[in-house]
């Protein structure tokens, strides 16, 4: 049987293999393909996708693998692998330095170990089970922001049915509630962000386990506290995520109830107003 203190040290040196195998292809821009209408993949993704899960396949025979880009084991053991080679796929493609890969393993559906590795700033972020989370040998924590309007937070938007995407709402609302939100087009880099404190607070709709695994369990072992929108203990196909310091959770979640719900929101000024008013 595998411990869970064996995985952090390898799962960091396979993070970091693809993480520098992700910056040979940075270096000489790819050709964009596309899944979806926006939603792009390139040879970087699915190269780091291929060396990824021949290393889990070949330390770990019997774990069973899930990965973005198609890579589905079913293994003979208890354990679950949730990988995303290249999370960040659209900055990567344009040249913008934010990217990372996550992985994941859980045992008997609880997540055990997470590595998130950004090659950029060579930052590796950690966390094992009941062990802490780390910054490459840095002990990290969450924030100790405890008021909203005080706050940075983080979100994402899809690249996937992106017209069903109702975010730009919440983003509007919780801009004006708070010191502002940042939109940086990495998730798995957004959960690692809370966890180290860069962050106060992050959520987003409709994400996959592989954006989500490894985050999830480094905020956790920050201290910080993740549920779905409804407040929710998060679970492994939740698609909502919401993050936090724990000490800001309960105002984002009624936040959140209160957007939802139409309630006392700030509107939003009009485009064609402003256009007239410049113009007059
Ligand atoms: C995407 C990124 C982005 C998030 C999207 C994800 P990908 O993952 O995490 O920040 O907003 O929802 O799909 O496609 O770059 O691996
Ligand atoms: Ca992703
Ligand atoms: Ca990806």
């Amino acid at each position: 049987m595998s411990t869970a203190n064996e995985f952090v040290p390898a799962m960091s040196e396979i993070a970091r293999e693809a993480g520098l195998l992700l910056m040979t292809y940075f270096a000489r821009r790819v050709k964009v393909e596309y899944k979806g209408e926006v939603d792009v993949v390139t040879e970087a993704d699915r190269a780091s996708e291929a060396l990824i899960t021949d290393r889990i396949h070949a330390r770990w025979p019997r774990h069973s693998v899930m990965a973005e880009e198609g890579t589905r084991t079913q293994g003979s053991g208890e354990y679950q692998w949730y990988v995303d080679p290249l999370d960040g796929t659209t900055n990567f493609a344009h040249g913008f330095p934010v990217f990372c890969v996550s992985l994941a393993v859980e045992h008997q559906g609880k997540l055990v170990a997470g590595v998130i590795y950004d090659p950029t700033r060579d930052e590796l972020f950690s966390a094992e089970r009941g062990k802490g989370a780390y910054l490459n040998s840095r002990r990290i924590h969450v924030s100790n922001i405890g008021n909203l309007a005080e706050s940075l937070v983080a979100t994402g938007f899809p690249s996937h049915k992106r017209h069903k995407n109702p975010n730009i709402h919440f983003y509007h609302q919780i801009t004006l509630r708070t010191h502002g939100v940042r939109r940086a087009g990495s998730a798995a880099l957004d959960l690692a962000g809370v966890a180290c404190g860069r962050f106060d607070g992050f959520w987003e709709f409709n994400l996959n386990p592989w954006d989500t695994a490894a985050g999830v369990l480094l905020v956790e072992e920050a201290g910080g506290q993740v549920t779905d929108l409804a407040g929710d203990r998060f679970r492994i196909d939740s698609r909502e995520v919401v993050a936090s310091n724990g000490l800001l959770h309960a105002d984002l979640l009624r936040e959140f109830a209160a957007i939802m719900a139409g309630r006392g929101l700030e509107e939003l000024p009009s485009a064609v107003g402003y256009a007239k008013g410049r113009s007059s």
